[in-house]
């Protein structure tokens, strides 16, 4: 059966990165049973020069009928004095109510040969492969009442209000543990339910399903302070982090830092199942378009394949075939190919292309 990929590349070192992923999704293609239909479409930056806004019905409705969305980066300095609502990042925020990605799933994974390129210690997180669920559509980013207000003396207050209903909090952790079970088994639930009321439920929720659906999973609570911290010391401890979206914005960057490299690291985000059974899905890089290297063509695309590795997994459930395309890209590093945001001394400098063409060689 043919899947149907949209792919949205975006701005700045998007279309850069996503042409190497390409050339990969056209391997997989040739090498596989499987057989994609794969459709390219404008978003961000890119679609409000060509059509005056970030995202198109016409984007949207396409997405929708995608089995997964490959996206790229939105977003630079040609569009910086456009209005809150219709700049490039409404491209991928929009993308993400649209579809009802609630679930933000960004992996840390450490490649032995990038170890000196982090600045934490090697044996801190040598084989370092944790993955943080991030609740990405509710929380204090949303809640009700928010705003600045100016009180009757002059005092201005600035107001969120962090929300979350146990719906929100049982399918975000429902994904968390479906994926524990696909990993290593073990999920820890991260709260502040020693400060704060939406803690406390969040803390309740994730018990109660866990006793009823998930017991074979092993299960640990942290408050979020303390998993800042335990990040730090000994990120191994970890396999899946379950989080709302603050602590999980915030712990996720955590993470990526502990790897050394930006352009290194994939995510995905999730929706609920629909009734054809197809789960809404966009894969993306966690960086950004970064303008200050675009057109330059020296993207590390690593992201982005990696990104494309993660959709052959969990949308497709080609667990094989996705492990192929994460060894070429370890192959490639062991190697000593390294893209200008990783290089170290004695290892040897490549473009985004020629990066792309020894993956695919591997
Ligand atoms: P950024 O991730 O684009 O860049 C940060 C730094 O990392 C830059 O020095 C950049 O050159 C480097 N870098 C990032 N990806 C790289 C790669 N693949 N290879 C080599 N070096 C890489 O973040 P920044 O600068 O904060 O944002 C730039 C623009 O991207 C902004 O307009 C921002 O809104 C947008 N953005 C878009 C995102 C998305 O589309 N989901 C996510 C984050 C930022
Ligand atoms: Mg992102």
């Amino acid at each position: 059966q043919e899947k149907k990929i949209l792919t949205l590349a975006g701005d700045g070192i998007g279309p850069e990165v996503m042409e190497q992923a390409l050339h990969v999704l056209n391997w997989v293609q040739e090498n596989s049973d499987l057989s994609f239909s794969v459709e390219k479409d404008l978003v961000g930056g890119a679609s409000i020069d060509a059509n005056g806004v970030p995202l198109t019905k016409e984007v949207i409705a396409k997405a929708k009928a995608a089995d997964a969305v490959l996206f790229g980066s939105v977003g630079g300095p040609k569009w910086d004095g456009i209005g809150f609502d219709k700049r490039p990042e409404v491209g991928i925020i929009g993308l993400r109510k649209e579809l009802g990605l609630f679930a933000n799933l960004r992996s840390a994974i450490v490649f032995d040969s990038l170890i000196g390129a982090s600045t934490v210690k090697p044996e801190v997180i040598q084989g370092l492969d944790l993955m943080i669920v991030r609740e990405s559509t509710g929380g204090v980013y949303f809640g009700e009442p928010r705003g600045i207000e100016t009180l009757p003396d002059g005092t201005r207050k600035g107001v969120n209000t962090e929300v979350y209903t146990s719906v929100e909090i049982e399918r975000i952790a429902r994904v968390a543990f479906e994926l524990a079970r696909q990993r290593q088994n073990r999920v820890c639930s991260v709260e502040k339910c020693n400060v704060m009321e939406s803690g406390l439920l969040w803390k309740e929720v994730v018990t109660e399903l866990h006793k009823k659906e998930y017991s074979d999973v092993q299960l640990s609570h942290m408050l979020a302070d303390n998993c800042a911290m335990q990040l730090v010391r000994n990120p191994k401890q970890f396999d899946i982090i379950l989080t709302g979206n603050l602590f999980g914005d915030i712990l996720s960057d955590l993470a990526a830092m502990l790897t050394g490299s930006l352009g290194m690291l994939p995510s995905a985000t999730l929706g609920a199942r629909q009734a054809n059974g197809v789960i809404p899905a966009l894969y993306e890089p966690i960086h950004g378009s970064a303008p200050d290297i675009a057109g330059q063509g020296k993207a590390n695309p690593l992201a982005q394949i990696l990104s494309l590795a993660m959709m052959l997994r969990y949308s497709f459930d080609q667990q094989t075939i996705s492990e192929k395309v994460v060894n070429a890209c370890e192959a490639v590093l062991n190697q000593g190919l390294r893209t200008p945001d990783i290089m170290s001394q004695g290892m040897k400098l490549v473009g985004t292309a020629d990066m792309g063409k020894a993956v695919l060689a591997e």
